[in-house]
């Protein structure tokens, strides 16, 4: 199992979960009531799963492709550790991963 921890865009809470290797980080973060809308259901034509991964985790994930990068062109409050969760598959490998929500993010519910 790999251990997330999804924390929040102002780092007052932090939200702990477990997932086995083959899951998709954004069904994940979902299923935790996380604040991402994911429109396109993983299709490349949104931005609105984007998250921050946390820089120590960050270089153990596979790069994001050049389409996930010009995705993310288009999402609010970008950093240099930023991916769209929908490209982000578990594996054993990755041990742990933290995630936190960008500011401003918000879903159709306003969460
Ligand atoms: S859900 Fe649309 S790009 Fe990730």
């Amino acid at each position: 199992m790999i251990k997330l921890r999804f924390v929040s865009a102002d780092g007052a809470s932090v939200r702990e979960a477990e997932a086995a290797a083959g899951e998709r980080l954004l069904d994940i973060a979902q299923d935790n009531g996380k604040p991402l809308e994911g429109t396109c259901e993983g299709q490349m034509a949104c931005s609105t799963c984007h998250v921050i991964v946390a820089a120590e985790d960050f270089a153990r994930l596979p790069p994001a492709g050049e389409e996930e990068e010009d995705l993310l062109d288009l999402a609010a409050h970008v950093t240099r550790t930023s991916r769209l969760a929908c490209q982000i598959w578990l594996t054993d490998e990755l041990g742990s991963l933290t995630i936190r929500m960008p500011g401003g993010a918000h879903n159709m519910q306003g969460r």
